[in-house]
């Protein structure tokens, strides 16, 4: 049960429950990304969780894929709206596909996610774990909102940005977790552990994510990607704080920003302690998120979930 053999298991299924062909462009779009590559973070973790309550990962799988497959989705629009052109180290499904395609590849999986789910085999399960998948569906939803609407916003408070990724990244780690543990029988108590566990992992996953954004090399998708956004991350929020000019706002959000004037930025965030600050946060995020995992038994599943926490705030891509 190692991740090497979770992850195997986790692309099989994959592999085996895409099998639709036609019309091909959908589901050569629908493909495309499942099969780029990705971390397969989601799924191990709720594979996980199952074995650390003390039960076998096979019967997370279909959640997993589910989760994997909701992720996709969510990554494709996300493209979409972020206008970012490569994802995986590949192009983007809508620069591959075209956006019409790539809307459609998204909502399919996004469908495809919740008929996979349905394989769960105990009843009650299955109607618990696909509520709880639509909930936090709507959730990823009302973060990327936040997250957009955000980009016209010359400042947002701290706690603002904080709710905005706990919707659009940390909700998924949490039910990722949480899932996990209801599918292997946990006890409530275990639950609630893997739930905090997967909440405040999640959180130090998307702040480094940003920290990437701006200090990353080969990340398998654009660096600088937020600053041409006018994405309102940490690094933004305390930059804005601290600074008594805001020359720098000029080059901020300005789409077709030269690669100069991105690293205008991304200097500027280092010299003013941003990039500091922001990993200083993640790793809070990640303590607090180890630190959960107390309560459950010893096992080489919650050995490899510690070691999920360190990656996250350690991790080049
Ligand atoms: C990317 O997630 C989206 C964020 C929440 C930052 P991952 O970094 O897990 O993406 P893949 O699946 O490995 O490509
Ligand atoms: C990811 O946020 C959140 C979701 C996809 C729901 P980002 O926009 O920061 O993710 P990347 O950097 O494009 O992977
Ligand atoms: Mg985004
Ligand atoms: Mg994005
Ligand atoms: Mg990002």
């Amino acid at each position: 049960m190692d991740i090497v053999e979770i992850r195997e298991a986790v692309d099989k299924a994959i592999e085996n429950y895409l099998y639709e062909k036609e019309p091909p462009r959908l589901y050569e779009a629908v493909k495309y990304l499942p099969f780029a590559g990705g971390k397969r973070l989601r799924p191990i973790i709720a594979c996980l969780a199952c074995e650390a309550v003390g039960s076998d990962f096979t019967k997370a799988i279909p959640f997993a894929v589910a989760l994997e497959l909701i992720h996709t989705f969510t990554l494709v629009h996300d493209d979409i709206m972020d206008k970012d052109e490569e994802r995986r180290g590949k192009p983007s499904v809508h620069v591959k596909f075209g956006e019409d395609a790539a809307i459609l590849a998204g909502d399919a999986l996004f469908a495809k996610a919740f008929e996979v789910a349905s394989n769960l085999r105990e009843a009650e399960t299955a109607k618990k774990i696909l509520r709880n998948l639509a909930i936090m569906a709507k959730e990823i939803c009302e973060g990327q909102e936040m997250d957009v609407s955000f980009e016209e916003m010359e400042y947002i408070e701290e706690n603002q940005f904080l709710e905005m990724i706990e919707k659009k990244t940390a909700k998924m780690f949490e039910h990722a977790a949480m899932g996990g543990a209801i599918i292997g029988g946990g006890k409530k108590e275990e639950i609630e552990a893997l739930q905090k566990y997967g909440l405040n992992l999640g959180m130090a996953f998307q702040i480094w994510d940003d920290c990437l954004d701006v200090i990353g090399k080969d990340i398998g998708k654009p660096v600088g990607s937020d600053i041409r956004e006018g994405k309102k991350t940490l690094l933004y929020i305390y930059a804005y704080k601290r600074s008594e000019s805001k020359e720098w706002l000029k080059y901020y959000g300005k789409e077709g920003a030269s690669d100069e004037e991105v690293q205008k930025i991304i200097k500027f965030f280092e010299e003013i302690g941003a990039i500091e600050y922001a990993k200083k946060k993640a790793r809070e995020y990640s303590k607090k998120a180890i630190d959960a995992l107390e309560i459950l038994p010893e096992s080489g599943a919650k050995k490899e979930l510690i070691e999920i926490a360190e990656f996250a705030i350690e991790r080049e891509k």
